[in-house]
């Protein structure tokens, strides 16, 4: 089964958050499952600079009238093979892969990722020339909605299409004026076609037109059918009910396995987890000026700061946190304003709350292995990889009962425990759980046993890479 994957990032090459990661690891356990997986992602330049082996590939000269683009074949350093859409004057710049460097969105990422699309369906429409063409088109996120929408302007046989939702808040919406300048017709400016609330939205063109629908959990899947949690496209997900699941994320323990990540300072596994997070944790504490002391419940947070993740509350609690003999590390980056926040906590509770804003990938493996617990406190989590990557590090995550964060962590008060859950997202609804963490964690006995499941909890992308095969099946009927 041919496979064209696209998407706007892939660890190693570009990472803002979990697409990244995703991207990143289900292509090569589709590989290793027997499917001919290949990926495409834009010519960014850090992307032109990890990827490897570039050879040319087809020229597809100036296709919506944005400039010269090429396909450049290359491989994943993995091996997966890989196709850069290389046209310099949308992609060739510096700054992250959706805004400048003050944060700005690109004012023109609906050229670039019309170009990412309109390239994607193209090469599932027509080949690579050397026959390579592709049985499903899976598109990601609203950067790749409308490769479907391409596919079914373009009629005649052609793949079928998947699109899977990380995050429905992301939508993609633009002026009216934009969609002649996308190659897309009048005709599509309808409640069904690409037109949502007076504006074009990438992401709704291509949950209109894809074959098939998926997102990152199957609680998500239903909480985006509601209007609170639907961001508006609740009612077309219903709609679309018999063409929508959900298959829950996986981990890529080649990079998050704590016995052989080359960022700590010591290893360790689920027998010698108690004297490897003791070395971590000394280890963090002096890197990050907390005082060293072993025996404090150490909390940390890995996350992008936006109101999504709910790290209000930990701002919220963060004082009692600090007075029950807690501390606190946070390495995040997003809003501003509760970037300063943080950073005040940390001038005023020095030696006991540490906050580094930016993002460092070496120190969310450090923290993921020096902390005792994660506070994930969101609003709504389509999937969450950082509580897979917690329990696999030992770390239990205190998780709201949302999304993946529901079909992933168990709680401490299960026999079967791996964490802690909490509904209400309010501070009462976190410290009433953090108060919990306390408790447990007082009982040495009892905390080993929970954290000793909690590493043992299988999170792999092979079952996650079955399901998707067993869903581009679907994908190739429904489109036939
Ligand atoms: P989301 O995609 O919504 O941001 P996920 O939990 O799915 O949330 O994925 C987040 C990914 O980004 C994880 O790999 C996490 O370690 C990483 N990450 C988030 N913030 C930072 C940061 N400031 N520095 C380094 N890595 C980060
Ligand atoms: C999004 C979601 C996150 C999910 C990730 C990968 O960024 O916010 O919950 O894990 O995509 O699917």
């Amino acid at each position: 089964m041919k496979i064209l994957f696209v998407t706007s990032e892939a660890h190693p090459l570009v990472k803002t958050g979990g697409l990244g990661d995703v991207a990143g690891a289900l292509p090569d356990a589709l590989a290793a499952e027997g499917l001919d997986v290949r990926m495409m992602i834009p010519g960014y330049p850090a992307a032109l600079e990890r990827a490897e082996r570039l050879t040319d590939g087809p020229d597809l000269g100036d296709p919506l009238g944005f400039g010269r683009t090429r396909l450049i074949s290359a491989r994943m350093p993995g091996g997966v093979p890989l196709w850069l859409v290389d046209c310099p004057i949308l992609f060739d710049r510096p700054g992250g892969p959706y805004n400048d460097a003050s944060r700005a969105d690109w004012p023109d990422n609906h050229r670039r990722f019309a170009t990412l699309s309109w390239a994607a369906a193209y090469l599932g429409k027509v080949g690579d020339g050397k026959a390579w063409l592709p049985a499903v088109v899976h598109a990601n996120d609203w950067q790749t909605g409308l490769a479907p929408v391409y596919l079914k302007q373009w009629r005649g046989p052609g793949p079928g299409s998947l699109i899977t939702i990380h995050n429905i808040l992301f939508q993609g919406r633009f002026p009216r004026a934009i969609l002649e300048e996308v190659g897309l017709g009048p005709d599509l400016f309808d409640i069904d076609g690409v037109e949502f609330h007076g504006a074009v939205s990438f992401l709704k063109g291509g949950l209109r037109f894809a074959d098939r629908i998926n997102t990152v959990s199957p609680t998500y899947a239903r909480e985006i059918q509601t209007p609170e949690m639907g961001a508006g496209l609740d009612g077309l997900l219903r709609h679309r009910k018999a063409a929508l699941s959900g298959i829950l994320n996986g981990a890529d323990y080649a990079i998050w396995d704590p016995a052989r990540n080359p960022n700590l300072i010591r290893n360790y596994d689920a027998e010698t987890v108690a004297e490897g997070k003791a070395a971590c944790k000394r280890d963090l504490q002096m890197r990050m000026d907390l005082a060293p002391r072993p025996e404090a419940p150490l909390f940390g947070v890995v996350s992008r700061i936006s109101d999504q993740k709910g790290l209000d509350l930990v701002l919220a609690v963060a004082d009692r946190l600090v007075e029950a003999g807690g501390q606190l590390v946070v390495l995040g980056s997003g809003e501003a304003a509760e970037e300063a926040e943080f950073r005040r906590l940390a001038e005023a509770r020095q030696g006991s709350v540490a906050v580094q804003i930016g993002y460092d990938e070496p120190l969310a493996h450090r923290i993921q292995a020096a902390a005792d617990a994660l506070l994930v406190p969101s609003r709504f989590e389509p999937c969450g990889l950082t509580q897979l990557y917690a329990m696999r590090f030992g770390t239990l995550p205190v998780a709201r009962r949302t999304g993946g964060l529901a079909d992933t962590v168990i709680d401490a008060r299960e026999p079967n425990g791996t964490g802690f859950l909490f509904d209400t997202a309010s501070a009462v609804g976190l410290w009433t759980a953090l108060e919990r963490v306390f408790a447990l964690h007082a009982d040495a006995t009892a905390w080993q046993a929970v954290r000793q499941r909690a590493m043992r909890q299988d999170f792999g992308w092979t079952r996650a890479a079955r399901a998707y095969r067993d869903l581009y099946r679907k994908t190739i009927e429904t489109a036939n």
